[in-house]
């Protein structure tokens, strides 16, 4: 099925990158054969970054759950489509056919249009990581409404943001989670985020905790009441290759978070293309992206990438730590994991163990190791292979962005060398430059510099949900024909990219993206705050960790008191993986004559550095910078 475009050696690798940029509508359209379309495409694509305006596969029309679901049920119906494992180990996991996807995804695509869920309305999902969620995503997928999936952290507010923001109809949601120890509320979250919105027509609940939840008559109603009198077949709705297939919300340099939004055709075609080649996949292999479906990276490598390729996707309910730090090594073991896609922050969380804990597991199954969502250190990535890989297999640095769609610059396993640190060579399709500051390529290796990407890919984000200004100026506008990706990076010799991290005032927090701007507004509610500002600072564990700077007023005096309320109202008003490590009480904030904080020097301040802090002309007062060093923490 995917086999005839699949990159089978680095000679390959090269002419299909050199086919895919010569003659885009060539390389993809040959791609997009193998899908099941209801209508043929008239346009491979058809692009422009001024506006941006593009379009891949204009005039087809297809079904994205058909293409992940009923064109495998076609082929084996019992092929296994979902391995589930349940927070806790002695819970039995749940292994769920194409066939049976087929049928629950039908039945929930039923259950929503019983409600007068429709085409194109925007459906909320916030749930706990259950075979509901995928089941949830991809009818919503079948009957072409436009899903937004809100990651189970989120606070009512930060909820009920993002739902005003998209005019969400419908919610999905579960009375509760499990994650490690903890019990998670889920449905009281949502209540208190749609209180007073009166446009909420329904919210389905799940049943999977079995806590107490209250019921608001009308409009909440329970699952498993409705979904037994579905029937187990739904016709897959025919959307546009350009219709949106899903809302994500991303944290960017301003405060509001924006709803990046992907489209039918091409995102499909760029998660599978990606999977396929990235991780070298084979008919019959087993993937465990531990993810959340709340990133893009459970949206891409759980649900649409292995799913659209036919492959068993394994789904986990917990955490990589409980009930103990072997958990990720017994569930490869326990059920013959193949591919292993995980990110720095947890490896990082699970080394401080050592050697020991995956010791006792054979990992023998395992092909391929991946990471994702922050650059890895070297110490993390050797841990990786020799402890998991056991030194024997190839490991993949993938980097790529929720406004990506899937992979853009990583090795192939085991077809394109890996090199320690570096993400290493563009997919095809990916025309990666580094820019300075003029806009002039920087060419030489090793000279830092910007990361842009100059021409369009399938799975390049369309806009930003009702707001295409802001998609133009945050993605496009920074040079002329171009998409920024905000990353730093650079090259070696051989072009291999070695991606840095963020150059925009945007911070990678355990592989979650917050922008500071966002964190500011979230402390300056607090009453007795009269101006922050949040910068990033190397953390040990979670590759970033945030530290606040904040100017209180004089009557102010219980400093320890104010740090924890403010650590408390960011958790409420973003979520827990936003609270600030360090909050620093100060008397002055450095800026210059126009009123703009230097953060330049709060980083150098929060990395710890004492002196150096380079030209402090256009400072009002340097006398601050003392001050604040003073009592840095
Ligand atoms: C930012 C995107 C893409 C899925 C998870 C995060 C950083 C991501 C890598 C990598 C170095 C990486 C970048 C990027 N990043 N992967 N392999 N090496 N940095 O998605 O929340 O949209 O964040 O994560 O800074 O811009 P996201």
């Amino acid at each position: 099925m995917f086999e005839s475009y699949q990159i089978h050696s680095r000679d390959q690798y090269e002419k299909d990158y050199k086919n895919s940029l010569e003659d885009p509508e060539k390389f993809w359209g040959n791609i997009a054969e193998h899908f099941v379309w209801q209508k043929k495409w008239d346009q491979v694509l058809d692009w422009e970054f001024k506006t941006p305006s593009v379009k891949w596969f204009d005039g087809g029309l297809l079904n994205v759950s058909e293409n992940c679901i009923d064109r495998f049920v076609k082929i084996d119906p019992s092929r296994i489509a979902l391995i589930w494992e349940a927070n806790d180990p002695s819970e039995l996991p749940r292994e769920i056919s194409y066939l049976e996807l087929q049928n629950e995804v039908c039945k929930y695509a039923n259950m929503l249009q019983s409600r007068g869920v429709k085409k194109s309305n925007r459906v909320i999902i916030y749930m706990g990581m259950v075979p509901e969620l995928v089941f949830a995503v991809l009818a919503c997928a079948r009957l072409g409404a436009i899903h937004s999936v809100i990651f189970a952290g989120f606070s009512a507010i930060s909820i009920k943001d993002r739902i005003v923001d998209c005019e969400a109809t419908h919610i999905i949601t579960c009375d509760g989670t499990f994650r490690g120890a903890k019990c998670i509320d889920l449905k009281s979250i949502i209540d208190e985020a749609i209180f007073d919105l009166s446009f909420i027509k329904n919210v389905f609940v799940l049943q999977r905790t079995r806590q107490e939840v209250k019921m608001v008559e009308g409009r909440d109603v329970w699952i498993h009441e409705l979904i037994d009198q579905q029937s187990d077949w739904f016709e897959p709705v025919a959307m546009s290759s350009e219709d949106p297939l899903f809302i994500l919300y991303t944290s960017g340099s301003t405060g509001k978070p924006k709803g990046v939004v992907h489209s039918t055709a091409g995102y499909m075609i760029w998660a599978n293309y990606t999977f396929i080649n990235v991780f070298q996949y084979k008919t019959g292999q087993i993937h465990f992206c531990t993810a959340d479906i709340g990133w893009i990276t459970g949206h891409s490598y759980i649900i649409y990438g292995p799913l659209s390729a036919g492959a068993a996707t394994l789904m986990f309910e917990g955490i990589p730590t409980w009930p103990n730090e072997e958990r990720l090594w017994q569930i490869i073991d326990k059920h013959q994991v193949n591919i292993l896609y995980t990110a720095p922050t947890a490896i990082r969380s699970l080394m401080v163990y050592g050697e020991d804990p995956p010791s006792h597991y054979s990992l023998e199954s395992l092909k391929v190791l991946g990471t994702v969502g922050e650059p890895i250190n070297e110490e993390a990535w050797h841990w990786y292979d020799q402890n998991i890989g056991k030194s024997r297999i190839p490991i993949v640095d993938t980097w790529w962005q929720t406004e990506t769609g899937g992979i853009m610059i990583s090795n192939l396993a085991g077809i394109t060398e890996s090199k320690p640190t570096y993400a290493t060579l563009p997919l095809p399709g990916v025309s990666a430059v580094l820019k300075d500051q003029e806009g002039k390529n920087v060419m030489e290796a090793h000279q830092q510099s910007a990361l842009f990407i100059n021409k369009p890919w399938p799975g390049i984000i369309r806009t930003t949900y009702q707001d295409h200004a802001r998609c133009k100026l945050n993605y496009f506008s920074q040079i002329e024909n171009m998409y920024c990706t905000g990353d730093g990076a650079f090259v070696d010799e051989e072009n291999n990219f070695r991606i840095i991290g963020r150059i925009d005032d945007v911070l990678n927090v355990s592989g979650h993206r917050l922008g500071t701007a966002e964190l500011e507004n979230a402390i300056n509610e607090h009453p007795s705050v009269i101006e922050s500002a949040v910068v990033g600072y190397p953390h040990d564990l979670k590759g970033q960790g945030i530290y606040a700077f904040i100017i209180c007023q004089d009557t102010t005096t219980d400093h320890d008191l104010m740090t924890e309320e403010i650590r408390e109202l960011v958790q409420a008003i973003i979520g827990p993986i936003a609270k600030p490590d360090k909050i620093q009480m100060v008397t002055g904030l450095p800026k210059t004559r126009s009123g703009k904080i230097m953060r330049r020097i709060l980083r150098k301040i929060a990395e710890g550095e004492k002196s150096n802090f380079g030209d402090l002309t256009s400072l009002i007062d340097a006398n601050v910078i003392d001050q604040i060093l003073a009592n840095a923490k």
